[in-house]
């Protein structure tokens, strides 16, 4: 285990059921539909190249980048779209890939964008989910695991851009951000 992890909180193991489940489910309801997987940079980019590998249809990905963090480890609320998606989204269905929903910010702020360009649907498959923290509305279609208000690392989850590599979930100690 990594030195500024407190303990782990879903192993490798847990993960890998996690993402065969969401895959078996995202497959059957997306089975005959045209869509667009679109992948929050940069923490789904683990959990978003694991689940892809696992859906047994033809499909597009993209990517988008927001910013809602300051790089601490709480939201600021106010988000950017740092990089659009390339791909036209009239009429498309979309399907976001978040590493986590914490607020709600970013997911309310790209949604809202992803149809105001048009897109015909646009679903949220979210590795993790802290639903007590939620200021926004906001439930996502395809939840991994919900989680208890602690600040998590790993699987593409990072702290000021770190840990994002550790091959599991882990709650990152205190003393490395307080
Ligand atoms: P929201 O806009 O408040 O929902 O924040 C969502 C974003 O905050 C996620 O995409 C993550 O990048 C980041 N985030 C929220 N909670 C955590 C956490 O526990 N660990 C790492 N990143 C987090
Ligand atoms: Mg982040």
């Amino acid at each position: 285990m990594h030195k500024d992890v407190e303990r782990v909180l879903i192993s490798k193991e847990k993960l890998e059921n996690i993402v065969n489940s969401l895959a078996k489910r995202i497959e059957k309801d997306y089975n005959g539909k045209e869509f667009i997987m679109v992948g929050l940079l940069k923490g789904s980019v683990v959990f978003m190249a694991e689940l892809m590998t696992k859906i047994n249809l033809d499909f597009e990905i993209d990517f988008m980048v927001a910013s809602s963090y300051g790089g601490g480890t709480e939201s600021s609320g106010k988000v950017r779209i740092l990089k659009d998606m390339g791909n036209d989204v009239r009429d498309k269905e979309i399907l976001i890939i978040e590493d986590i929903v914490d607020s709600g910010n970013t997911l309310n702020f790209v949604m809202n964008h992803l149809i105001t360009k048009g897109a015909k649907d646009v679903k949220v498959c979210t590795l993790c989910d802290k639903p007590s923290r939620r200021k926004v509305p906001l439930v996502p279609d395809y939840c991994g695991a919900e989680i208890p208000d602690e600040f998590i690392v790993g699987y593409g989850l990072d702290y000021d851009e770190k840990y994002r590599n550790l091959p599991y979930i882990g709650v990152l100690k205190r003393s490395v951000y307080e």
